[in-house]
């Protein structure tokens, strides 16, 4: 067995004991699976296997440099949205032909950082920027390779902060304008449009409209070849969901099913940007019981030293995360609301939970927290960024230490 599961009453990572591992390096603690990192990458690439594709990982999903390392080991190439993800990236070893770099506002630092580098494409976002990385590309003496992202306005049915492709979104350029612009840019020599890029969203669990989106790409690509613009590739982005609490979710080979047949005898190869589908189940979020203090009105409270800093999800997108302990007690079953220490009534890691009556200091898993975790966590009140550790090959492994008040005040006058 790999990932997350209980021996005895016990829960291991990859055989190793959370237990353990809390008790070497402390608590909040993130913790990750190598080998169920790499089985689902592994899945991801076997279910598009029939078709010309390449997995550029979303490093935005989590990009700590082991984590980084491990996905470019594994074959896959990188998915940039920052000129520190790009760097991030290099350091992980991925070479630049092997790093897409999106995101909704590049800077002209960032711009000329992957023009001079020969990153795979930019994908761009809009005519202004299309022009912009026209006029570097040509000062550098240069041509760039571009994918246009579009906006297919299409609803990707997930939670409106992580839902992207619609018109009102501030992302892509709308699909009508696309074909004009192409032609327009035609005369540009600092670039040459060799893709079509579309993200429409998160934590998708209804494939249809990525298969929709895929359709729709595939037309333009078709159009395009009629006006000369001759596209290679279509980025079909990341987005496919998990189960969250448990109930079916579609696997990676409806994934490929809804998506390949937009493509199949199309010429065109396929980029992906997955995500959280590879690392989210693979990381989980150790953290201590503080206090557990019942309210007037019998409202039963359980502070725990984690919270938004290390995981804003909850708070952010209403997001649920099972909350494991770690040790299974046979106390009486009480309903709670699971809190971090934090100075805001909304820090919360899990509203109206049932669990076994708790004590201070007992440990609990916070479990798919491997994507949108560590890389969302802040410094507010305060706080310290938490360390991190990979199991591989059954040993553990601190892939990032915990951060010191020393270093955190170390940028201050
Ligand atoms: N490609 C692009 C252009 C993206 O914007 C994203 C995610 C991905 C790929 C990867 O998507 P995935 O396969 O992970 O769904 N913080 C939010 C998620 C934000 C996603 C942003 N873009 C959360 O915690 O749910």
């Amino acid at each position: 067995m790999i990932g997350f599961f209980r021996r005895g009453p016990a829960l291991v990572c990859d055989g190793v004991p959370l237990t353990d591992l809390a008790d070497a390096h402390g608590t909040p603690l993130y913790v990750y699976s190598a080998a169920l990192i790499a089985s689902r990458y592994r899945a991801i690439d076997a279910a598009f296997a029939a078709h010309p594709h390449a997995i550029h990982y979303a490093l935005k999903a989590n990009s700590t440099l082991a984590i980084a390392r491990l996905l470019r080991g594994l074959g896959s190439n990188a998915d940039a949205n920052s000129g520190g993800e790009i760097d991030v990236a290099l350091r992980a070893g991925f070479i630049p032909p092997q790093i897409v770099f999106t995101g909704v506002g590049k800077t002209t630092t960032e711009l000329a950082q992957a023009i001079e580098l020969g990153v795979r494409t930019i994908n761009v976002e809009s005519a202004g920027e299309l022009e912009r990385i026209d006029a570097l590309s040509r000062e550098r003496q240069t041509t760039t390779k571009v994918a246009i992202r579009v906006n297919p306005d299409i609803d990707a049915k997930s939670h409106p902060h992580i839902s992207t492709g619609m018109k009102t979104n501030k992302f892509g350029i709308a699909l009508h304008e696309v074909r004009e612009l192409c032609r327009r840019a035609r005369t540009l020599t600092g670039i040459e449009i060799v893709g079509l890029h579309s993200h429409v969203g998160s934590q998708i669990t209804n494939l249809e409209p990525l298969g929709r989106a895929a359709s729709a790409l595939a037309r333009l690509a078709r159009e395009l070849a009629d006006d000369g613009t001759r596209i290679e590739h279509l980025d079909l982005g990341g987005g496919l969901g998990v189960s969250y609490d448990g109930s079916p979710v579609p696997g990676v080979q409806e994934y490929a099913d809804t998506l390949l047949p937009a493509v199949r005898g199309s010429g065109l190869s396929i980029i992906l940007e997955p995500g959280r589908h590879i690392v989210a189940p693979a990381g989980v979020l150790l953290t201590r019981v503080i206090d557990v203090k019942e309210q007037p009105g019998g409202r039963l409270f359980v502070v725990m030293d984690a919270g938004m800093t290390e995981l804003i999800r909850p708070m952010l997108y209403d997001a649920f995360h099972r909350i494991e302990p770690v040790l299974q007690s046979s106390a009486p079953v009480v309903g709670a609301e699971i809190v971090g220490p934090l100075c805001e009534s909304s820090d919360t890691l899990g509203k109206n939970r049932s669990l076994a009556w708790p004590q201070v200091d007992d440990l609990f898993a916070v479990m798919d927290v491997g994507a949108y975790g560590s890389v969302m966590a802040s410094n507010y009140n305060r706080r310290l960024m938490p360390a991190e550790v990979l199991v591989e090959n059954g040993a553990a492994a601190v892939i990032k230490r915990r951060q010191t008040i020393d270093e955190l005040l170390s940028l201050e006058s």
